[in-house]
């Protein structure tokens, strides 16, 4: 259909002896492509109308994604003085290069984060009401709730009357009077709608909500449009179409010239760019359905037990194959959202065979547990 975008053969294709190699005989593995995520980052630096991207490092903050990312001249989004350390240790980065965006973070950091001179970005009145004397001569960016909340499910939409993540729109006048209590000067107005969104006018719309908010101001200039860049789950879902997106860009900075624009994806650098291995432990049919297990399940990869993320699945030993039927893929954590996927066409599986868990390179590792006492999956990373 004419919603479909031709999309090139994955490069765990290609790499399939590497990947075969490398899969562990127990637990998981994470593998990441490189290439594939300097590629990414380049294609979201490149887009003319962004004058800077921060990669939100959530998603995945191995140290080889972090170098790839940051060659590619992309600065780092962290939420945590956790992340800023980890970004300061693994990369040599100047303050402006990086970007605090915390949210309900104890004083503490903010006082580490205006020490070290990054960009700070506040979510609430809290820290200027309650802590000004931290504020007085800093810069800061203020984070709008824009009420539109936006995402792949509902844990992820961060915007809204229910959302606990920026200021609402008819609370930026008492922001506003808060920071110039303060003695903060109001540089910036961000927004991050939520997370998985593939219709490019999306941050059109975020942006147009920011620049009509911006009026208020007298020294803003620039408007952080958030992430949120979603990838297709299925193999022939829609790609998010990035110059639908760079189309959409240019028109907001026509209606509202004068502002840089940022941008800070996480997901769409690096989700494509890993998978995860694993082999079959046993086999087990019960009341018609054929499970496969494998050696790690939701304490690696959390993402279809918490969301209903569907990654596609093959095994990978046997790629190519005749689909022998239906078979739901398992982990062995004692919980029964321990199902990797459900219904999914397989060809005739053994013990042993690895399987690749696809689009896992975010949120995967980064959110992995030792819930029942096993090992969550390691990482490599493939130049
Ligand atoms: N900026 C802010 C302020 C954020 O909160 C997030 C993600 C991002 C940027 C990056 O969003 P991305 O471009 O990756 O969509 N664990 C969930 C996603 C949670 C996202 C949280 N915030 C998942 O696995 O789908």
């Amino acid at each position: 259909s004419g919603a479909r975008t031709e999309r090139a053969r994955p490069w765990w294709q290609e790499r399939r002896k590497e990947l075969l190699d490398l899969a562990p005989k127990t637990g998981g593995l994470y593998v990441y492509d490189l290439p594939t995520v300097t590629a990414r980052a380049k294609a979201v630096n490149s887009l003319a109308s962004i004058d800077r991207a921060f990669y939100a490092m959530k998603a995945n903050a191995n140290p080889h994604v972090l170098k790839a990312i940051q060659a590619a001249g992309v600065g780092m989004e962290c939420v945590s003085m956790g992340e800023v350390e980890h970004a300061r240790e693994v990369l040599d980065l100047a303050p402006g290069d990086i970007l605090f965006t915390p949210n309900f973070a104890p004083r503490e950091e903010y006082e580490a984060a205006l020490r070290l001179g990054v960009h700070l970005t506040i979510d609430g009145l809290h820290p200027l009401t309650e802590w000004p004397e931290l504020f007085d001569g800093a810069e800061i960016i203020l984070r709008v709730n824009p009420d539109r909340p936006r995402g792949h499910h509902a844990h992820v939409k961060t915007a809204g009357p229910k959302a606990k993540f920026g200021i609402a729109l008819d609370a930026l006048p008492a922001a506003k009077a808060a920071a110039e209590a303060a003695g903060a000067r109001v540089v910036g107005l961000h927004a991050h709608a939520g997370s998985g969104v593939t219709e490019p006018e999306h941050w059109r719309e975020i942006g147009a909500i920011l620049a009509e908010a911006a009026a208020r101001f007298e020294h803003v200039r620039l408007l952080n449009l958030g992430g949120g860049l979603g990838v297709p789950e299925a193999p022939d879902a829609k790609a998010l179409d990035l110059a639908g997106v760079e189309q959409n860009l240019k028109a907001l900075k026509k209606g509202a010239p004068g502002f840089e624009l940022w941008m800070e994806p996480g997901r769409y650098l690096v989700a494509e760019a890993g998978v995860l291995l694993t082999r079959v432990t046993q086999i087990k049919h019960s009341f018609g359905t054929r499970f496969v297990g494998v050696a790690t399940g939701m304490n690696s990869l959390i993402r279809p037990a918490l969301y209903g993320a569907r990654h596609e699945i093959v095994n990978l030993s046997r790629l190519g194959e005749a689909p022998a039927g239906l078979a739901s893929i398992v982990g062995p954590i004692c919980e029964s959202a321990d199902l990797l996927g459900a219904e999914r066409l397989l060809p005739e599986t053994e013990e042993g065979d690895v399987m690749l868990i696809a689009t896992a390179g975010a949120y995967g590792r980064v959110m992995s547990s030792f819930y029942n006492r096993r090992e969550p999956a390691g990482e490599t990373a493939l130049a």
